[in-house]
């Protein structure tokens, strides 16, 4: 029976009678009302998500702040829910700072950390008073105006990743500034006459392993803690990046927060007495950790084939959920509207799209109970599922729906061939 704890483990998703419901609303009728393919978010989930991780830290060290990677799921209501809740932002363009900025969080609590920007939006950033996380030496010298504080991103040279793809350090990375220039950088910042200063690390998403972060942190300090010395800067902020996993697959393990956040402040306040530095902010910027297992695609089965394997064709595709084509990426499957139903077949999971590349899953097992029409589910969809959709052989994308304790709202329409069109000329 496809009831592995990955899903068992989120409250918010139940068996109703063998239909599955989504913070309280029964999937059949979502479909019914808003079609499919659907993306469905939890809000008590996005909201408990949140409150799990800032008491795991805060309990330790209470200066410890979440600024929300908007990227995962760039949706202004999912991103108010988590700034009603006290979420800051990070921002990787000037679209994600209007996005951040229009849920209603404050021009202080949004660091833009943009990679390869273009001068122009280095100037908006610095002339709107946002934080700004520099990850090339020579955008220094392309600032107009001084930042009143500037942080920089560290490439340590080595990095890590729950996949291939998701790897951001390291000699072959394209983020960040190498070990070698990095105090050169805070050299000539202070030289320009930046008073403020963070400092930031990203090297990798979806880690399921506390002693990483711990690691993590330590490697932060053992920068930022001689420069800090040598060059009489106090740091406001050491901000960890994202990168908190979450298990896409039955037999992996949710990571444990609360271990995670006691090894990383134990090893912060270790680092900052060594150092002498004070008390700055921890800033962790999760992205995926906070909305991956809040958001479930629901799909209908459009055909049957039994062609030299048997292949279940859903309206759903790598235009709608694009992770399994790109990282080959798992994302568990439930029949939505038969959870029950128990598996007798093995079959693949394709898309409407005319690439092989459009599949979700391979030789997985599946219920001969289910048929055309029915609904399957996708769980954690999330985080980069929607916000990295296309329009790929012209299908349009798919709508958005908040459900909240039994309760549905529409918070992205579904396009139509108008939205395909727009903005053309012929
Ligand atoms: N901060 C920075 C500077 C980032 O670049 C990212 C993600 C995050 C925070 C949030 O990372 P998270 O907590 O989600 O690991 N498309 C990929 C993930 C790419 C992540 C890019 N940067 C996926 O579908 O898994």
């Amino acid at each position: 029976m496809l009831r592995p704890p990955i899903w068992k483990s989120v409250v918010e998703l139940e068996n109703r009678n063998g239909i599955l419901h989504v913070d309280g609303c029964s999937v059949e009728e979502l479909a019914d009302v808003f079609g499919t393919p659907l993306y469905v978010y939890s809000r008590n989930r996005l909201v408990s998500n949140y409150r799990r991780l800032v008491n795991a830290y805060r309990r330790h060290y209470p200066k410890f702040q979440v600024y929300y990677a908007v990227k995962a799921n760039n949706n202004p209501a999912v991103v108010k829910v988590l700034a009603d809740e006290g979420a800051g932002a990070d921002a990787s363009c000037l679209s994600e700072i209007l996005i951040a900025q229009r849920a209603g969080i404050p021009v202080d609590k949004i660091l833009y950390s943009g990679v390869y920007n273009h001068t122009r939006d280095l100037h908006y950033a610095v002339d709107n008073g946002f934080r700004l996380n520099l990850e090339d030496i020579s955008q220094i010298e392309r600032l107009v105006t001084v930042p009143k504080a500037l942080c920089f991103r560290i490439n340590p040279g080595v990095g890590l990743g729950g996949a291939e793809g998701l790897v951001f350090a390291g000699p072959d990375a394209k983020f960040g500034i190498p070990d070698r220039d990095i105090e050169q950088a805070y050299r000539m910042a202070q030289q320009l006459g930046v008073e403020r200063f963070g400092i930031h690390m990203m090297t990798g998403s979806n880690i399921l392993s506390p002693d990483y972060f711990e690691a993590i942190v330590a490697k932060l300090l053992d920068i930022a803690g001689p420069i800090s010395q040598r060059l009489g800067i106090r740091f406001d902020f050491i901000d960890i990046g994202g990168s908190l996993g979450v298990p896409y697959r039955p037999e992996q393990d949710e990571l444990d927060i609360d271990d995670v956040a006691r090894r990383v402040t134990n090893k912060l306040r270790e680092k900052l007495d060594l150092y002498d530095m004070g008390e700055p902010d921890l800033i962790h910027e999760p992205g995926r950790y906070l909305v991956c297992d809040a958001g479930i695609l629901l799909t209908r089965v459009t055909s049957i084939k039994k062609g030299y394997k048997k292949f279940i064709g859903l309206d759903a595709g790598m235009n709608t959920l694009l992770r399994p084509a790109l990282y080959g990426a798992y994302h568990h499957i439930l029949y939505a509207n038969q959870l029950n139903a128990l598996p007798d077949d093995q079959v693949n999971f394709v898309g409407q799209i005319c690439e092989n590349s459009d599949i979700f899953a391979k030789d997985l097992p599946f219920s001969s109970q289910l048929t055309v029409d029915d609904l399957l589910g996708l769980l954690n969809v999330g985080a980069y599922g929607f916000c990295m959709s296309s329009q790929y052989n012209s299908q349009p994308r798919a709508a958005e729906v908040m459900v909240d304790s039994g309760k549905a709202t529409l918070i992205r329409e579904r396009e139509t061939f108008d939205d395909l069109v727009k903005g053309t000329i012929m």
